[in-house]
C-alpha cells in the first residue's frame, strides 16, 4: 500500500516519540542551561500566483532588500511593476489568463517551499503564441515578495495571552498591534492579538513614538512596557512598541500578530533594547545569540527552531562550525569565500559579501555570477526573461564559502519550483539581479545552522543535521 507522504512522516514522527529516549519534548518550547528554543513555524505564503511572477516577486524584493541595506536608493514601485509585467510576458500563456487571482486554468504551485510540481494542470486548450499579460490595473498583485515568514509564539502580558509574532533577522524592532490600531486606509488591523491597558493589568504606556518601515510595509506608534515570556523565560517591564498603525501587508497577514527584530543593533528604530539584548542584560542568558534552524517544508514537517542564548549543539556539525565578522551594521553581512559547483570552484565570483537574511526566500546573485554557477549546473538553461532553469531532480550540489569552509546547499532547495507541465525543467533556486553582492536566504540557509550574535556582531554557520 502506498501512503500519501505526509502520513508516512506522520507515522516516523509517531515512531520517533514512541521509541525516542530523549524525553525532551519535540514541539515545545524549553529553556535549558541558560538557553531558550522556541519552535519555529514557516508561515504558508500565497501559493495563487504563477511561480515565474512568485520569482519575480523575490527577485524584486531582493533588490528592494539589497538597496537598503547598502544605503541606496532602491527601485521605484514603478520599475518593480515594471519588472513583473515584462516577466509576465515571458509566460507562454493564453492572453485571457489572469495572473492576479486564484485561476482555474493555470494551476499554480501549492507549495511555497520550492516543491517540484510536476503536475501543474494547465489549460492549454485555449492557448495562443499571445504573451501572457498581467490583469488590468490589478492591485491585488504585489509588486514584491512578501518576506518569508517563521512565527514563534511569544506570551505578552497580565494575565499573559500567546502572540504568534514574525521573526526577522533584517530588522531590530519588536512591536504587536494596539487595541486603536488602523491601517492605511483607516480600518482596523485585522482579526489579531492586540495588546492594551484594557486586556494587560501589566501594561504602561510611556507615551514615546517609534516608526518603522521594512522593505515591504510599515509600522508606527508608542513605546510601552510589559511582561514578556519566551519560552517560560519572565521579562518584567519589558520596553517595546505597540502599533497604532500599520500596513495592509501587516494588518491582513492571517498568522502573525507581531514581529520581532533581531538584526543588529544599528537598525533599532525604537531605541529600546531589543529581546535578545534585554535577556543578556537581565542574566538569563550569556551571550545575545540567535540562532536559526529553519523548517524544510518539503521533508513534509514544520519543525523549526529558534535558540537564544546560544547554538542547540543537537542541530549542527561541530567539526564545520565557523564564525565571521559581519561586515554589516546592523544588517547580517558575511564575507563571501566562493561558490563551488560538485566542488568544482566557480570561477568569475566578484562578489565579497553575502547578506544572510532568513525573511528571503531565494539565493540571489549578481547577473552574471548566476550565469557561471548556471554553466556548471547540467542542464541549466538561460530563459527569455533572464532567469535560470534547472532540471527538477537535479542532484547538483552548489557550495557556499564562509569563513574558510563550503557549505553545501541540498540540491533539492536548489529547486524553487516547477513552471510547466512536462518539461521537467524548474525555475531556478538561484535567482539573477543587478548588484555587486549576494543575498542568501533560504535557498541556502536550510541547509545550515545560523547564527547571529548582536554583542559581537557575529555570524556562525555550521552544517545542518
Ligand atoms: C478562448 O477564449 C476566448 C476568450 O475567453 C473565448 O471567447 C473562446 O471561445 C475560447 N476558445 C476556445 C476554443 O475555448
Ligand atoms: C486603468 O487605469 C487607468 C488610469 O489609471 C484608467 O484610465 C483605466 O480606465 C483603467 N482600466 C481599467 C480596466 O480599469
Ligand atoms: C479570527 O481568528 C480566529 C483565531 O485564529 C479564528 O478562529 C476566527 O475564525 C477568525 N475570525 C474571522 C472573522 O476571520
Ligand atoms: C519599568 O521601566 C521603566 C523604563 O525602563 C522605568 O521607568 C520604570 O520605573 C519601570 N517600572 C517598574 C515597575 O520597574
Ligand atoms: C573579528 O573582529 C575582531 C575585532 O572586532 C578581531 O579581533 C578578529 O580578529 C576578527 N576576526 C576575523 C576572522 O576577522
Ligand atoms: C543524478 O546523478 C546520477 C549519477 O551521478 C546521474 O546519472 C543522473 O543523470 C543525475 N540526475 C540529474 C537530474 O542530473
Amino acid at each position: 500500500m502506498q501512503l500519501p507522504a505526509p502520513f508516512v512522516a506522520l507515522l516516523a514522527t509517531v515512531t520517533l516519540a514512541l521509541f525516542s529516549v530523549d524525553a525532551r519534548p519535540v514541539r515545545s518550547s524549553r529553556a535549558t542551561g541558560r538557553m531558550i528554543t522556541l519552535p519555529l513555524r514557516r508561515m504558508q505564503g500565497n501559493t495563487n500566483l504563477h511561480v515565474e511572477l512568485r520569482h519575480q516577486q523575490q527577485i524584486n524584493r531582493a533588490h528592494r532588500l539589497m538597496a537598503r541595506a547598502s544605503g541606496l536608493p532602491g527601485p521605484s514601485d514603478a520599475q518593480l511593476r515594471a519588472n513583473l509585467e515584462k516577466r509576465a510576458s515571458f509566460i507562454p500563456s493564453s492572453p485571457t489568463r489572469r495572473f492576479n487571482r486564484p485561476s482555474s486554468d493555470y494551476v499554480l504551485a501549492s507549495d511555497d517551499d520550492g516543491a517540484v510540481i510536476s503536475n501543474l494542470a494547465v489549460d492549454n486548450s485555449n492557448d495562443s503564441n499571445q504573451p501572457a499579460v498581467l490583469a488590468q490595473n490589478s492591485t491585488q498583485i504585489d509588486i514584491d515578495g512578501a518576506d518569508t515568514g517563521y512565527l514563534a509564539t511569544v506570551e505578552i502580558g497580565t494575565p499573559s495571552r500567546n502572540f504568534a509574532i514574525i521573526l526577522d533577522s533584517g530588522s531590530s524592532d519588536f512591536w504587536v498591534g494596539s487595541d486603536v490600531c488602523t491601517d492605511e486606509n483607516g480600518n482596523g488591523c485585522g482579526n489579531h492579538t492586540f495588546l492594551s491597558a484594557a486586556n494587560s493589568q501589566s501594561f504602561v504606556n510611556t507615551g514615546k513614538k517609534w516608526s518603522v518601515t521594512y522593505g515591504s510595509g510599515a509600522a508606527s506608534g508608542e513605546i510601552v512596557t510589559d511582561t514578556v515570556i519566551l519560552g517560560g523565560m519572565v521579562l518584567g517591564n519589558h520596553s517595546f512598541g505597540v502599533a497604532h498603525s500599520m500596513s495592509q501587508s501587516f494588518s491582513g497577514d492571517k498568522a502573525a500578530d507581531g514581529l520581532m527584530g533581531l538584526g543588529g543593533k544599528g537598525l533599532s528604530n525604537q531605541g529600546v533594547p531589543t529581546p535578545v539584548q534585554a535577556m543578556k542584560d537581565t542574566g538569563f542568558i550569556d551571550q545575545a545569540i540567535t540562532s536559526y534552524r529553519l523548517p524544510r517544508l518539503l521533508d513534509h514537517t514544520n519543525n523549526g527552531e529558534v535558540t537564544f542564548g546560544g547554538l542547540d549543539e543537537s542541530k549542527f556539525d561541530r567539526s564545520t562550525l565557523v564564525t565571521v565578522n559581519s561586515t554589516g551594521d546592523g544588517f547580517w553581512f558575511a564575507p563571501l569565500g566562493g561558490v563551488s559547483v560538485d566542488g568544482d570552484d566557480v570561477s568569475g565570483i566578484q562578489s565579497t559579501v553575502g547578506l544572510m537574511d532568513t525573511g528571503t526566500t531565494l539565493l540571489v546573485v549578481p547577473t552574471k555570477e548566476s550565469a557561471a554557477i548556471h554553466a556548471k549546473i547540467p542542464g541549466a538553461k538561460l530563459q527569455s526573461s533572464g532567469q535560470w532553469s534547472i532540471p527538477c531532480g537535479t542532484n547538483t550540489t552548489v557550495a557556499l564559502k564562509f569563513g574558510g569552509k563550503s557549505f553545501p546547499i541540498n540540491p533539492k532547495d536548489l529547486v524553487f519550483a516547477s513552471f510547466g507541465k512536462t518539461t521537467g525543467d524548474c525555475t531556478s533556486g538561484i535567482g539573477s539581479f543587478d548588484d555587486t553582492k549576494f543575498l542568501v536566504g533560504d535557498t541556502f540557509l536550510k541547509s545550515v545552522y545560523f547564527s547571529t550574535n548582536v554583542d559581537e556582531n557575529t555570524i556562525t554557520l555550521a552544517q545542518a543535521i
